[in-house]
């Protein structure tokens, strides 16, 4: 009780003044150009420099000025160039620091973005399985820092393509760091580290011609999946909406692997480590994400900025999932294959803590390029399993990060710990610290040497291990398509559609028919009517009947409509207004309070970006509005939601207008909430042209209308706008509520359900 009241008072501080032990430590190795001011610029040397622009070269002048100034190098006059001079160490410095900027990037997930928080448990529930004081102690409030990435591209690539996810955090406790180098898919491609090239091989750009960028659509990685069918369940989450989030806030995040907690009995447990976001998940449409790779390559690093500096900070549950050591076989899958999930109605999540991030980085290269996870980061009271995948990979990070950034890359400030790190490890390129004593154990003076478990050493289980050595997998590893199966019954019939849809997509890129006849094969063996959809739209093997007849088992929470918040909430919720010359201001004005107090941010989308002006003002001369954006600079994709505000001329405008047509119909077309008032009605009933969406008709009302998403009233005048407390349920009254309840449900995808989008062209 006492323990968790401390815990809140560091949080409340934490949150005031982004202060953690973490931020600290970076402190001393941040320089803040502008504070204090500085004298000026020097070189790396430390000697001040006095022409950052000019190569002293040999500069031929006129003989009278070198009669004048002999042997002077430059002159004052500019006539005629001469050999640069090698002997200009400024200049020398400064181009071979730049020629070694880049280093390696990360061999997968190389495009990444990042951000601090903390994490904190509610309670010591969980010292039933651990003592580990970061997920027992509530006094405590740890530091964090998250990466999340994609995975097939080079840095260079685009954010929201069809991908898995990483989500990697690294938790610097007082023990030590500990690393969840987790994804956004709580299942792997491969069941042993060894085929990890392979998978990796497969899907990245095809060899001979570096093709495709940021996709998975291509011969190679269907070939390999075809043939290596323990890659079935992945896949299916690959091919869902799953791998392509509306944003990295809105994902859930998994550890994958089995891990294990010890308590202090010495009782040891299997754990999956669970990450579940407050906004709940959300995904964008694969149309939306095909032209957002284009219209915004940085959506979702972007989106994690944005939410940061507004205050809406990401958060996300942390849950564990337990089975005691004894109940181990007590599955039909074995709990160590990584191919496999734990279905939640079998071995619930318990939720123990939270993690926010609040912070945004200073110089992405230094923290978000160089920090560097291991999954052998673990620290007393959390140890391994014998999972084949995780083996792999606790021998894998540490090695790749030695050809990324050197053998002392825990030493980079972003990696540091925020204990004391003490050992007789010592020299290798780039060593930073400065060790006085000996280098060995053990010594003469006693010092350095082995610190008991009773004192907080790290010691591994006495696990009882016997067999026989040799290369084989056990026998519950050789069932690949019951999950997969599973997955397929568990979501729901609109996500089912989109896998339909994105097996077809991504087949229909595969030219080589040996590939898309095999992995529709495949497919037989997860759903007969999928694997026969998918064969007629991509010219594959169109099935007779199911090779493994799918008995229609679900399990609880796998579709991400599992997962809404407890309050709907339209936090962080992007929102644009589109206008033209003729507005109705007050309408605007009160919207945008109104949505403001619910934490959603609005953007006025106008012809021009500069003042717009509103009904009642002279275009060019009265007072203008000020738009952030005009029509061709963004895009209804880049928005949540769009609302027409009331105005005759401004309709009309905009109703003259291709862009803003299509901003309204593929908006329309994407599901999203829109609103209309007073004469924009008008041009939304235009722009859409769909009888079966109800729309208000009277526009001297200000009774609501919502039908299929679309929210609109005739009229919004001053007292409709005070009666309209934000409240965000169904059945309000107020057309801000109305929209924001709409809004709140993400999308109406009865929209799609019911055929209505397929009708506009968008
Ligand atoms: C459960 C399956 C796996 C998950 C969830 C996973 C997750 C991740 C994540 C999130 C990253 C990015 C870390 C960052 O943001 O810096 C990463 C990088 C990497 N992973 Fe994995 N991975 C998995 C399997 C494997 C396997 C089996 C291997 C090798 C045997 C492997 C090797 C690597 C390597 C070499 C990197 C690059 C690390 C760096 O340069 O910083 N991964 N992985």
């Amino acid at each position: 009780m006492m323990s968790s009241a401390i815990g809140a008072i560091k949080e409340a501080y934490t949150t005031l003044t982004g202060e953690t032990a973490k931020a600290a430590d970076l402190a001393k190795d941040t320089v803040d150009l502008g504070n204090p001011p500085r004298k000026g610029i020097t070189t790396d040397h430390g000697v001040y420099v006095s022409d950052t622009d000019n190569w002293c070269v040999v500069h031929y002048v006129n003989p009278f000025y070198i009669r004048m100034y002999a042997l002077r190098l430059k002159a004052a006059d500019g006539n005629g160039t001469g050999p640069s001079l090698v002997e200009d160490q400024i200049a020398r410095e400064k181009i071979m620091r730049f020629d070694h900027e880049r280093i390696p990037e990360r061999v997968v997930h190389a495009r990444g973005a990042g951000a601090h928080g903390y994490f904190k448990v509610y309670d010591n529930r969980a010292s039933k399985y651990t003592y580990a004081p970061v997920l027992t102690d509530p006094s405590r409030i740890t530091p964090t820092f998250v990466r999340f990435s994609t995975v097939q591209s080079s840095r260079g690539g685009a954010d929201t393509v069809r991908d898995v996810r990483g989500f990697a955090t690294k938790f610097y406790t007082e023990e030590g760091n500990w690393d969840i180098v987790g994804n956004n898919i709580p299942v792997f491609f491969i069941q042993d580290a060894i085929k990890f090239p392979d998978v990796v091989h497969a899907v990245k750009p095809e060899p001979h011609n570096e093709v495709p960028q940021g996709q998975s659509a291509h011969n190679n990685f269907w070939d390999f999946a075809a043939l290596t069918p323990e890659t079935a369940h992945m896949v299916t989450w690959i091919m869902s909406d799953r791998a392509i989030p509306r944003s990295f806030r809105m994902m859930q995040g998994f550890g994958v692997n089995t891990f294990t907690l010890v308590n202090s009995q010495g009782k040891r447990f299997f754990v999956k480590f669970h990450w579940i976001p407050e906004l709940g998940v959300h995904s964008l449409l694969w149309d939306e994400a095909l032209k957002i790779n284009g219209q915004d390559p940085d959506f979702h690093r972007k989106d994690l900025e944005e939410a940061i500096t507004t205050g809406a900070y990401p958060k996300w549950l942390f849950g564990i999932q337990i089975i005691p050591e004894e109940k181990e076989n007590d599955f039909e899958f074995d709990i160590l294959d990584a191919t496999k999930l734990w279905p939640e109605n079998l071995v619930p999540v318990e939720i123990i803590g939270e993690m926010v991030l609040n912070r945004t980085v200073s110089e992405f290269f230094s923290e978000v390029e160089q920090v560097a996870f291991c999954t052998s980061n673990v620290v007393p009271g959390i140890g391994f399993s014998d999972d084949p995948l995780l083996q792999g990979r606790n021998f894998s990070y540490f090695d790749t990060q030695i050809t990324r950034l050197g053998v002392n890359w825990q030493e980079i400030p972003i990696n540091r710990p925020v204990c004391p790190v003490l050992n007789h490890h010592r020299d290798g390129q780039k060593r930073h610290k400065i060790t006085k004593g000996v280098n060995y154990w053990p010594n003469r003076f006693e010092q350095t040497g082995p610190v008991s478990a009773k004192e907080g050493g790290y010691v591994e289980y006495p696990q009882k291990v016997a067999g026989v050595k040799q290369r084989v997998r056990g026998a519950k590893f050789q069932e690949h398509f019951k999950q997969a199966q599973m997955f397929f019954n568990s979501v729901s019939d609109i996500e089912r559609a989109h896998l339909v849809s994105a097996y077809s997509f991504e087949l229909s890129h595969c030219d080589d028919p040996i590939v898309y006849e095999s992995y529709t094969k495949l497919l037989q063996s997860v759903d007969f009517d999928l694997a026969k959809q998918v064969a007629i739209n991509v010219g594959g093997a169109v099935p007779e009947k199911a090779i493994h007849p799918n008995p229609g088992h679900k399990a609880t929470r796998i579709s991400q409509f599992e997962f809404a918040p407890k309050e709907p909430t339209i936090k962080s919720r992007r929102i644009a207004i589109l206008v033209a010359d003729g507005f109705n201001l007050d309408e605007v004005m009160a919207m945008r309070t109104l949505l403001k107090a619910g934490s959603a941010t609005t953007w006025i989308i106008g012809p021009r970006r500069g003042p717009v002006y509103p009904a009642g003002e002279e275009v060019g001369k009265g007072i203008g509005y000020s738009a952030d954006h005009h029509w061709e600079g963004q895009r209804s994709t880049l928005f949540d939601a769009l609302i027409i505000p009331g105005g005759a001329k401004h309709a009309q405008a905009l109703a003259d207008s291709g862009r803003c047509v299509h901003w309204v119909r593929e908006a329309f077309g994407h599901c999203k909430t829109i609103g209309a008032l007073g004469e924009g009605v008008v041009f939304l009933r235009e722009a859409v042209k769909l009888p079966s969406v109800r729309l208000a008709a009277d526009l001297n009302s200000d009774d609501v209308t919502s039908s299929y998403g679309v929210v609109t009233a005739g009229q919004y005048d001053l007292g409709s706008a005070a009666a309209d407390i934000l409240s965000i349920k169904e059945g309000q009254k107020g057309f801000v509520s109305n929209f924001a309840h709409e809004l709140s449900q993400h999308r109406c995808f009865r929209r799609e359900i019911e055929g209505l989008t397929a009708k506009v062209s968008y």
